[in-house]
């Protein structure tokens, strides 16, 4: 690889404002590119000799087809024919919520043996299985024996001969499972209407969890056709994956009715989804696409679906046009659901959204919530066809299905609402969250090999920050080349990619190779390359970004280091000056960006750490969004490490007098707070606006939202407070306040819609009470109080609050195994939450405690949480060493700079 190319996240922004084509272009490149050479099997860097996944280094027990965690290539699944019954009450003698089953499944022996492996999980059989011959001229073997794998999730069925190559068999199997409130595979979900507890239930599959609902050959390249039968209770309206033919009633004399469904389109088993329930729905023929939001009925009664109904139409046009493809299926159903773990889930045809995620309505909901739900449709739809319709052989590449969906969801609801501008907010959201993760040495490159990912916690490991969003960072290349820009006081990114290569010209360096081999490159290894250019010199330096810059990196990384590294001082003066004399000459994207890369290089060390602050003394005349949030985003790294010290008082001083005038803007524009803002961006402006003006204590803030609530309480029927303030308006109230705000918030929770409930639950672990913190921990294990999908991020809430940071700790350290085995299902929330607890961390106590909690559960173990225990471990060294270097230069700078 040659040395110097350089890449600019500045070039890589500009390049999305100028045309969405030329994304597109290298996005397809990448991709094409990628999978190709995992066709080619060539695969690298590997983990070898990295300490991060010791899960990955456990020897296999023995040489048995059946320790063995991948499928042997032996059978190849056609079709599946099954019937699930879910039980919406409680059976009698056990208590247990149940589902009964029965299920065929035809697959064609591609190699001779006399072993039928198919994975199972938490099924009991119900009677023996048999195999049957389908095509003529031989007849299967008699069962020897079978048996249920646990370890590796199979079920075993030894045969007394041999299937023969080229001939197709049918298992067929009964069994029972439980219906749990576990939210994977088939679950329950539970909710009351009008007085009376409501059952659902509903699926999760992806990753690994279809095999918990029926016996199946779980991986996502063994395609077949599925003939769905799903038998309910009148009343109940049964959702598959494909179109629903007439049900048939009083099934064998049972008051019951039985749903069948069009067969599938030949896809993936983590693609499936079974729904009971007895929802109402809206609809609409795009067309000849039917569409259809399914909720509980009081919410369709509300028009909450109304919005998605709306949009899902244009986006799904959207991606036809943008792919060039029909939308494949002849229905797209979407349906919210009480308890779900994820955000959604893309099955084909019938895509599954927590309440939030989907229902729409301007009584409750905040511009940020409606943008979620745009993005989050655009990102299933993108799915419909990238990842349903082809599908990644393996977990290992997941991150192509996750990354190329994260970033075209922002294409798609620009469509949807185009005069959002949500295609700026790549920046800040993906790209900013995948800085920080992947910037560590334990973060994992974006594709394993595949037989390092083998074992279900590992495949739910993948679904981290870093698959879901470095591939939006790949057309966001990073560097400082708008140094170069600037210098000639505008912007002519016409053609970008030209522009790059002229910029390489310039300085004396070539391009060393095709777009996509550069991408290749960057997707394979781990952190990110930061190339700094003087444009005095000429001089080109490459350094590989680590936030720790002392750390090892064990894997072999296809960058070379050069050794002298240089920075150019006087272009950042330059900036620095155009900053504080008259920013507007910097683009708005720009300046976001200058200060997010700023502080991303002084991280680094690439720059110093003074320097990066500099960039936020102009911040007082800013009245953008993007350049705030961005200063925000890092200025929340400083209020983490000081906030339990004595700098914290100037960072408050200095902040406060920063967000004055931004406060008092947004306060004349709405007319005393009277009406949200014109503008998106300017709306989540204003709450920027209102969140630090209360944080950092300015009087005029605290006084007006406990105003505002104090209205809200003594007249609960009618809440005032504007659906965009709600959150921080709830939050600093709380914080304020008592116990008597707490208990006023807690009383509206328990009543709330979702919309309503999800503002008040993050608002709740904000109050400084630690016993009212405490508390409300415990009642995180309880899924009456807090749901089982709220559980972690609540813990994780309260550990942000400097006040209960050190009681979340505590009390996930004194409730581990309990947490781990009732939550540990899901695959997000647990390096989540090991993340979010830890982040504090800085001393070498912290450290010390966090070594010992790896230790004493290293029995249990830490699920989809390990890798988050390592990078908790590298992020506190880290943390403790800028410390040491930084804290008291920087309590320095932010005395000085809150002098008036
Ligand atoms: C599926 O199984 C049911 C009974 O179990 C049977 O009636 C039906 O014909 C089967 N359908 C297919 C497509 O095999
Ligand atoms: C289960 O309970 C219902 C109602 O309580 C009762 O009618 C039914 O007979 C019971 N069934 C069995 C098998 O005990
Ligand atoms: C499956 O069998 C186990 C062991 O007998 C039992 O504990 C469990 O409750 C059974 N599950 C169901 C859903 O019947
Ligand atoms: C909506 O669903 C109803 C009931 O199934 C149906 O009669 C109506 O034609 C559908 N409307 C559209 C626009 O698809
Ligand atoms: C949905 O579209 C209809 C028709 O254009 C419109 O009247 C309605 O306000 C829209 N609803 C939402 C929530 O966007
Ligand atoms: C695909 O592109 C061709 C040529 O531009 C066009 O005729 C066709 O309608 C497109 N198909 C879809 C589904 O957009
Ligand atoms: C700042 O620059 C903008 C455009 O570059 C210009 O329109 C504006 O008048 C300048 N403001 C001041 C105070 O110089
Ligand atoms: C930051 O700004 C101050 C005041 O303008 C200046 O004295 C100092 O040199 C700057 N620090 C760096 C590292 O650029
Ligand atoms: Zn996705």
């Amino acid at each position: 690889m040659g040395k110097g190319f350089f890449i600019s996240k500045g070039v890589g922004v500009l390049l999305i404002i100028v045309g969405a084509a030329s994304v597109a272009t290298i996005i397809a490149l990448s991709v094409v590119y990628s999978q190709e050479k995992a066709k080619n099997n060539e695969v690298s860097p590997t983990n070898e000799g990295s300490t991060t996944k010791p899960s990955t280094t456990t020897p296999t027990p023995s040489n048995k087809p059946w320790d063995q965690y991948r499928l042997p290539k032996t059978l190849v699944p056609e079709h599946y024919n099954l019937t699930l019954w879910p039980r919406l009450k409680p059976d009698n003698t056990t208590g247990l919520y149940i589902f009964t089953g029965e299920s065929s499944v035809e697959f064609k022996c591609v190699e001779e043996t006399d072993l039928i492996l198919i994975h199972s999980n938490k099924l009991n059989y119900t009677k023996a299985p048999t195999v049957v011959s389908v095509s003529g001229g031989v007849t299967a073997p008699n069962i020897k024996k079978h048996w249920l794998q646990t370890v590796t999730q199979y079920l075993v069925i030894e045969l007394e001969g041999t299937l023969k190559k080229d001939h197709v068999y049918r298992l067929s199997t009964e069994f029972v499972g439980e219906l749990a409130d576990d939210l994977g595979g088939f679950y329950r979900s539970v909710y009351t209407e009008d007085g009376i507890e409501k059952v659902v239930a509903t699926t999760q599959m992806q990753p690994t969890d279809a095999r918990k609902s029926f016996p199946c050959f779980d991986e996502p390249a063994l395609k077949a056709v599925f003939h769905i039968t799903l038998i309910h209770e009148p009343g109940t309206v049964a959702l598959s994956n494909g179109e629903q033919k007439e049900p048939s009633f009083n099934l064998d004399d049972k008051p019951v009715i039985e749903t069948s469904f069009d067969p599938t389109e030949k896809m993936s088993t983590y693609l499936l989804a079974f729904i009971v329930s007895d929802y109402d729905f809206v609809n609409n023929t795009i067309d000849t696409v039917l569409i259809r939001i399914f909720a509980r009925k009081s919410a369709i009664a509300a028009g909450q679906g109304d919005y998605a109904l709306n949009k899902t139409g244009p986006i799904l046009k959207f991606f036809e046009e943008y792919y060039n493809s029909s939308y494949p299926l002849p229905k797209s159903d979407q349906i919210a659901l009480p308890d779900f773990n994820a955000g959604a889930m893309e099955n084909w045809g019938l895509i599954t959204y927590r309440e939030t995620a989907l229902l729409y309505d301007p009584a409750f909901s905040s511009n940020g919530n409606k943008e979620r739900i745009a993005t989050i449709i655009a990102h299933e739809l993108a799915h419909m066809w990238f990842g349903n319709l082809v599908t990644l052989r393996w977990w290992n590449d997941l991150w192509l299905n996750e990354g190329f969906a994260s970033y075209v969801e922002y294409l798609g609801a620009d469509q949807a609402e185009p005069d959002w501008n949500v295609k700026d907010l790549i920046v800040l959201n993906d790209v900013h969250r995948v800085f920080a993760v992947d910037a560590l040495t334990s973060s994992h490159p974006l594709s394993s090999k595949e037989e390092d990912i083998q074992k279900p916690e590992q495949i739910s490991e993948l679904f981290d920050a870093i698959s879901y969003s470095k591939v939006s960072e790949c057309i966001i290349f990073t560097s400082i080349t708008y140094l170069n820009e600037f210098k000639f006081g505008n912007t002519v990114y016409t053609d970008l990619w030209k522009h790059l290569q002229d910029a390489c010209d310039n300085t004396g360096q070539k391009l060393p190779d095709t777009v996509a081999n550069i991408m290749n490159t960057w997707v394979l290894q781990m952190g990110f390359p930061v190339v700094t250019i003087d444009t005095v010199t000429g001089n080109v330096s490459q350094k590989h970004f680590l936030l720790d810059p002392d750390s090892k990196v064990t894997v072999d990384s296809p960058y070379k280091y050069v050794s002298k590294v240089n920075y150019d001082q006087s272009n950042w003066d330059k900036l620095l000056n155009i900053l504080s004399t008259n920013h507007t000459h910097i683009p708005v994207i720009n300046r976001a960006q200058l200060v997010d890369d700023a502080f991303n290089m002084a991280r680094a060390k690439i720059i110093p750490t003074l320097l990066a602050l500099n960039t936020t003394t102009y911040l007082r005349n800013e009245k953008e969004f993007m350049p705030w949030e961005s200063a925000l985003d890092n200025m929340n790294f400083f209020y983490l490490m000081f906030d339990r010290s004595d700098v914290y008082g100037h960072i408050q001083a200095y902040l406060q007098k920063q967000v004055t005038p931004l406060f008092r803007h947004f306060k004349e524009i709405t007319r005393n707070w009277a009406e949200d803002p014109k503008g998106h961006m300017d709306q989540y402006n204003e709450v920027n606006a209102i969140s630090l003006a209360c944080k950092t204590g300015l009087q005029e803030c605290t006084d007006l939202v406990k105003g505002w609530f104090q209205t809200w309480m003594s007249n609960s029927s009618n809440n005032i407070i504007r659906p965009n303030l709600r959150s921080t308006v709830y939050c600093n109230a709380i914080a304020a306040g008592g116990a008597k705000e707490w208990e006023f918030a807690w009383e509206q929770f328990s009543k709330a819609n979702a919309i309503e409930a999800d503002k008040l639950r993050s608002a709740m672990a904000c109050t400084k009470e630690p016993w009212l913190l405490n508390r409300y921990l415990e009642y995180t294990l309880t899924p009456s109080k807090i749901r089982k999908q709220d559980a972690t991020s609540t813990i994780v809430y309260i550990a942000n609050n400097v006040v209960g940071q050190a009681l979340a700790w505590d009390f996930v350290r004194a409730h581990w195994t309990y947490i781990f085995n009732e939550y540990g299902g899901g695959s997000f929330s647990f390096s989540n939450l090991i993340n979010g607890v830890t982040k504090r961390f800085s001393t070498d106590f912290e450290l010390q405690q966090l070594r010992q909690f790896k230790e004493d559960h290293s029995e249990t173990g830490f699920g989809s949480g390990t890798l988050a225990v390592d990078q908790s471990i590298e992020r506190t060294i880290s943390n403790m060493k800028w410390l040491e270097e930084n804290k008291s230069i920087v309590s320095k700078w932010f005395e000085d700079a809150a002098k008036p």
